[in-house]
């Protein structure tokens, strides 16, 4: 379980806070979150990762971007493909466009290249959402999307997929059956016990790998006054492949 401090001043969309010169308390904790996907992917078959929450603002977005540049620095060569067709956000953080992505490629007929485009960060590329998409279940199932992720995993060291929330779209359980494994975001103080538990079931009942747990948001401050009152957890969450019962609390 890896923790990402509350940051005290940001936008209405997340920022990318590792790269050059970037200071060292942001780029802690997405070094360590680095560290363990590569230690994941030791075998090399943790390459695929999808990233989901529960619900709505827990960071995913965030995290996505800044996991692939910390990535890109070490000479991994990743690309994030922005799966959440709902609220596609990535091009923002790479201050990139959002046209030509996966619409115009499974719905179109754009070529491969033409949808790939490289990011300010090294080794970092992008895939937005592009067009809007109305049918999400039709791209996710088609033959063309499968293969076009079968493609990236055998150009690049890793694909991360930016999802919607699993409580508010169903397009998870068709994004599980082509990714490797979940990596699951908790966001601290926001979410509640059940909305968690809720998801993490039906990620599990419908067959996805939960490789394990980022706890973001997190404010030490908060915690400590929650802890003392007794009314919150405090470092109580821990999934991965253990049984969801037994974290109840
Ligand atoms: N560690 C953090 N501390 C405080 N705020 C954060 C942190 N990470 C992200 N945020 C902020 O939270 C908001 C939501 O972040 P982000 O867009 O990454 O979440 P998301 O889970 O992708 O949301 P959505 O489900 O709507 O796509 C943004 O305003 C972002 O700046
Ligand atoms: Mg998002």
């Amino acid at each position: 379980m890896l923790f990402f401090k509350k940051k005290s001043k940001h936008g209405m969309q997340g920022k990318i806070y590792v790269g050059e010169g970037a200071k060292e308390k942001y780029t802690e904790g997405y070094n360590r979150l680095k560290d363990n996907v590569l230690y994941m992917n030791a075998d090399g078959n943790k390459k695929v990762i999808q990233v989901e929450s529960a619900v709505s603002a827990e960071g995913k977005t965030t995290v996505v971007c800044n996991l692939a540049v910390s990535l890109g620095l070490t000479d991994k060569k990743v690309v994030v493909v922005d799966l959440d067709f709902r609220r596609p956000r990535t091009h923002r953080l790479f201050s990139l466009s959002k046209d030509n992505g996966i619409a115009e490629y499974i719905l179109g007929d754009a070529d491969k290249e033409k949808i790939i485009k490289h990011t300010a960060y090294k080794n970092v590329d992008l895939i937005t959402r592009g067009a809007e998409i109305y049918n999400s279940s039709l791209v996710l199932v088609s033959d063309k999307f499968k293969s076009l992720i079968e493609q990236l995993r055998s150009e690049y060291d890793y694909v991360l997929l930016d999802c919607a929330p699993v409580l508010q779209v169903s397009d998870y359980i068709h994004i599980s059956k082509i990714s490797d494994g979940v990596l699951f975001l908790v966001a601290y103080g926001q979410t509640t016990k059940t909305e968690v538990a809720d998801a993490v079931n039906e990620l599990k009942k419908n067959g996805a790998n939960v490789l394990g747990t980022v706890f973001t948001m997190y404010d030490r401050k908060k915690d400590k006054e929650l802890s003392n009152s007794g009314r919150y957890y405090s470092y109580g969450y821990r999934y991965n492949d253990k049984d969801v019962e037994e974290n109840k609390d």
